[in-house]
């Protein structure tokens, strides 16, 4: 079965995301570049991930004008990255030229939009001018990414069923702010388990910490699985 755990390589240099890299698998998670390591690495970081077959999200969350967002998508896409995504609040037409530019085929990367970033208060959003609370503006946001041709949205697990009962099954919910029972929350405010986060219709689980700081990385990612496989009855 394809990994629904997306392993985020938080990481400030490549021989740390290594290290880390070296005792995962492809069959049993994929993994996500983000900003920093990015930053730090580069391209040749990420190509190097998807040569060691990987299927790989990079989350650069683009947020510029339509053309040089869809330029931008075209470079991570000749990357062969599996996932990237855009910020919903570029707006439909910057959206849709994100989605133009990765073509037709149907191993294309898949395209997701940030829609509200989770660490955004009620308060932060009516200070840049939007009034309606954050559940309600990521919900308004997902439907313009759905009406722009996005794949779906990464969102908080919270979010997730009234995203999935609004737009259908087939738009991806990508959910950051997974933890196991007994674990940290860290900085996330909203977390929740493996199991409930996919029974409330996550369809990609995002997990760092848990993963990356645990001593058995691979201990961890089969917990997960454990904890998925039971909850659906599979044995
Ligand atoms: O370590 P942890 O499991 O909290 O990592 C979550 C990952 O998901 C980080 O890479 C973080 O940047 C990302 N993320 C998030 N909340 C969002 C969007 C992305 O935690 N709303």
């Amino acid at each position: 079965m394809e990994p629904r755990i997306i392993v985020a390589l938080d990481f400030a240099d490549a021989d740390s995301a290594q290290a880390c890299v070296n005792v995962l698998s492809p069959q049993t998670c994929k993994l996500k570049v983000g900003k920093e390591l990015f930053t730090a690495e580069g391209p040749a970081f990420v190509s190097s991930l998807v040569r060691r077959g990987f299927d790989v999200f990079l989350d650069l969350k683009f947020h510029d004008i339509p053309t040089t967002v869809a330029r931008a998508c075209s470079a991570a896409a000749n990357l062969g990255v599996w996932m990237l995504n855009v910020h919903a609040l570029g707006g439909a037409t910057m959206m849709q030229a994100a989605r133009d530019a990765l073509g037709q085929a149907d191993d294309r990367a898949l395209l997701v939009a940030v829609t509200v970033l989770t660490s955004l208060s009620d308060a932060d959003l009516q200070q840049i001018g939007i009034q309606e609370g954050a559940a309600q503006t990521a919900l308004r946001l997902a439907g313009l990414a759905h009406a722009s041709g996005a794949d779906g949205v990464v969102c908080s697990a919270h979010e997730a069923a009234s995203v999935r009962e609004r737009f259908g099954d087939a738009f991806l919910r990508i959910t950051p702010g997974i933890r196991l029972a007994d674990d940290s929350s860290d900085d996330q405010n909203r977390i929740m388990t493996p199991s409930r986060a996919v029974q409330s219709g996550a369809s990609y689980l995002v997990v760092g910490r848990p993963v990356t700081r645990a001593a058995d990385p691979t201990a961890v990612l089969r917990r997960i699985e454990f904890e998925l496989t039971e909850k659906r009855g599979v044995h």
